[in-house]
């Protein structure tokens, strides 16, 4: 279990989250507070250890969110890089660096990287046919393209991966496909790419995985990789038709990047390399322990696809394990950026300025270690409140207390031991150990619930022991009781530091205790007689149920908000038919507008100057409740151009632009696509 002994030093990876959007509960409790208390652990240990994070800035999750918002990609990742690594640092979590795929170091590492297994031969290239959305011009990879999952028949798994059942998948896996950009049926067309071929590592996956992990990995990603690779594993594009990413260093591959899950994890060399030019020892030396901390959907990127990479390059180790974790959801759903069913991190430090530890401990009980687990704002208070404030909280601040009241603030002697001091110092002397060995095992809902039966333990010597009614008749035993839990504070300021990093230093402050290593929290007399402390801070207060309400508030407010835009208006029934000569005698034109202003005193109207290609004129138009002047100047429409003129307040209309209405009564242009010029007859 202790493996501090059989290696040097250890590289600790965190998943590099996509900066398409802001952290949340779940990245948290799946990939970030567990990496965060095994470094810290680490660190009390003296282990050499570098702890490893930044941004994934390619692939598609990021062009999708900048078509969507209409900004360039680059405007998104500076965006969300920095709200996620400001709200990291605010949180505790302590990188040695956090950095980000878009910096030219990473650029360079990926590059060479693919470069050299390039040159070694040791990809196929290949001519196949993939998905193309004609309407677009798109070549539809990963996640332009949603279908029906063949294993599990989720129908809304992407191209590269079903996040229901977390396979990894190709685009033309899909049943019913259909491209994201447009909802069209993509068309096959052919394009040139560089294929891993996961198949010849078959055999030697097996060695290592399926052999050689089957007792250290975790059941859930065993599990995983040993099914993926007895169904059989093919050959994986690595390069991608797009323009956002790392440019393939190969001469002909114009117009073609890396395809974002082989850039990423190279991402963690990168940022290595930008942390220290002693990079190497961190991943070419087999004495380094290599541990990727994960959310599960992530598993065959991790444990499959990257470690083929690795020994395909052939200088680096291999990951010694990865500790993924299940999903947490929120209050019984799946968590969803896009549907905003999160708990955002920025906005709960926000809402709950200081509590950093809160969260951290409430994440960690309710870590989805082995299955997936629910967050819920009424057992967030509830833990706070009957745990962090009645247990722990309660135990520090009342031995302090006492010691301030009794003996000015001094740590007390001890004088002759009873049975019961006996078996506390007992007691207490074994949790360091059976804490070290739940942190090493990544079990760290069992090593945050030891240090609470620490504190449990002090909790109930105090109690039992009764000292705030002994004073006057017994002062010394008094001293006894408070130098004892002087000592269980001390060790829990220890063992509670990977947890609860703010709270304890706050507890050795007050304690007025040096610098401090794991070893320390085996010692029962570390609290010297005599020793000076200082006066309490407050370490957790109760949370009230109003608190409590406003999120639940929020929450529900993102539950309407989401069923209204589901509650789907019915589309108009159709109307009754008619001959073409009825429709031949609309004149209808390709047009632009040129000129767009409101109608004063009119709410609805918008006056337009248009060219028609027959000739410039005014039309006045319905639609000021949907758009501004100044968006449309420019835009091509189709126009009436027959229609009897009218007078619209005041003003002479002459035609009519033809508008899409949806059945919920908003708007859009029938835009003529791009090839037709004014004038062109609409038939
Ligand atoms: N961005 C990916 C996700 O959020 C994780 C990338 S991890 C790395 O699922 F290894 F590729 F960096
Ligand atoms: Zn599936």
């Amino acid at each position: 279990m202790n493996d501090l002994n059989k290696f040097k030093r250890y590289t600790v990876t965190s998943a590099l989250p996509y900066a398409n959007g802001p952290i949340h509960i779940g990245h948290l409790a799946g990939v970030y507070v567990p990496a965060d208390i095994y470094v810290r652990f680490l660190r009390l240990n003296d282990a050499d250890v570098i702890f490893l994070g930044g941004s994934d800035e390619h692939g598609v999750p990021i062009t999708i969110k900048a078509l969507r918002e209409g900004v360039s990609p680059q405007d998104i990742v500076d965006r969300y890089h920095q709200i996620i690594k400001k709200s990291f640092e605010d949180f505790g979590i302590s990188f040695d660096i956090y950095s980000r795929t878009s910096n030219p170091i990473h650029h360079e590492t990926a590059s060479a990287f693919f470069r050299k297994m390039y040159d070694a031969g040791q990809f196929i290239e290949k001519v196949s046919q993939q998905y193309y959305d004609e309407s677009t011009g798109h070549f539809l990879a990963d996640r332009y393209i949603t279908g029906t999952c063949p294993h599990c028949g989720y129908d809304r798994a992407y191209g590269d991966q079903c996040e229901k059942c977390g396979t990894s998948l190709n685009a033309t896996d899909l049943i019913n496909p259909k491209s994201v950009l447009s909802g069209n049926l993509p068309v096959l067309k052919e394009t040139r790419h560089w294929f891993l071929p996961l198949d010849q590592y078959e055999p030697w996956l097996r060695e290592w995985i399926i052999e050689g992990h089957k007792d250290d990995w975790k059941p859930n990603v065993y599990g995983q990789c040993k099914s993926w690779i007895d169904q059989g594993l093919q050959p994986r594009a690595v390069t991608r038709d797009l323009d956002w990413g790392v440019k393939v260093p190969v001469e002909g591959a114009e117009g073609k990047v890396l395809y974002v899950w082989f850039d990423a994890p190279i991402g963690y060399i990168s940022a290595t390399r930008e942390l220290t030019p002693d990079w190497e020892k961190y991943w070419k030396d087999k004495e380094t322990k290599l541990v990727h901390f994960i959310g599960k959907d992530n598993i065959v990127f991790h444990c499959i696809i990257f470690p083929a990479m690795l020994k395909g390059e052939g200088s680096y180790i291999l990951p010694e394990n990865v500790p993924a974790n299940e999903f947490l959801n929120l209050e019984g759903e799946k968590i969803s950026t896009s549907r905003n069913w999160a708990v955002w991190l920025h906005e709960y430090l926000e809402d709950f300025p200081g509590k950093q530890d809160v969260l951290r401990y409430v994440l960690t009980s309710a870590a989805p270690e082995t299955k997936d687990n629910d967050f819920t704002w009424k057992d967030f208070q509830a833990r706070n409140n009957s745990e962090l404030v009645a247990i722990l909280g309660n135990f520090i601040n009342r031995t302090i207390v006492l010691t301030h009241k009794y003996f000015g603030g001094k740590v007390p002697e001890q004088g002759i031991l009873t049975d019961s001091d006996k078996l506390t110092l007992e007691g207490m002397g074994q949790f360091p150990d059976r804490i070290a060995k739940s942190l090493h095992g990544f079990r760290f809902r069992e090593g945050l619930s030891e240090m609470m039966n620490l504190a449990r333990l002090g909790n109930k010597y105090l109690t039992d022991n009764e000292p705030w009614k002994q004073f006057s008749s017994d002062p010394g035993r008094v001293a006894t009781i408070l130098n004892i839990s002087l000592q269980i504070c001390a060790q829990l300021t220890i063992v509670g530091e990977p947890f609860l990093p703010f709270s304890m230093k706050k507890v050795r402050q007050t304690l007025n205790l040096s610098p401090y290593k794991w070893q320390d929290a085996s010692r029962l007399d570390w609290m010297k007689p005599g020793h000076q402390l200082n006066q309490p801070e407050l370490l957790f207060e109760k949370i009230e149920d109003a608190a409590i309400e406003k999120q639940i508030q929020k929450l529900m407010a993102t539950k309407a908000a989401n069923e209204a835009l589901q509650q789907k208006v019915p589309v108009k029934p159709g109307k009754e038919t008619v001959q073409y000569d009825d429709f031949s005698k609309m004149d209808i034109r390709v047009g632009t507008i040129l000129e767009a202003e409101k109608v004063p005193k009119t709410d609805k109207l918008l006056k337009l100057r248009i060219d028609t290609g027959i000739d410039q004129r005014t039309v006045v138009s319905g639609i000021a409740g949907y758009f501004k002047p100044t968006e449309i100047i420019g835009k091509r429409v189709c126009i009436l151009v027959n229609l009897a003129p009218r007078k619209l307040k005041g003003i002479d209309s002459q035609g009519m632009i033809l508008m899409a209405e949806n059945p919920d009564g908003t708007l859009n242009f029938v835009t003529p696509d791009e090839g037709s010029v004014n004038g062109a007859d609409i038939k």
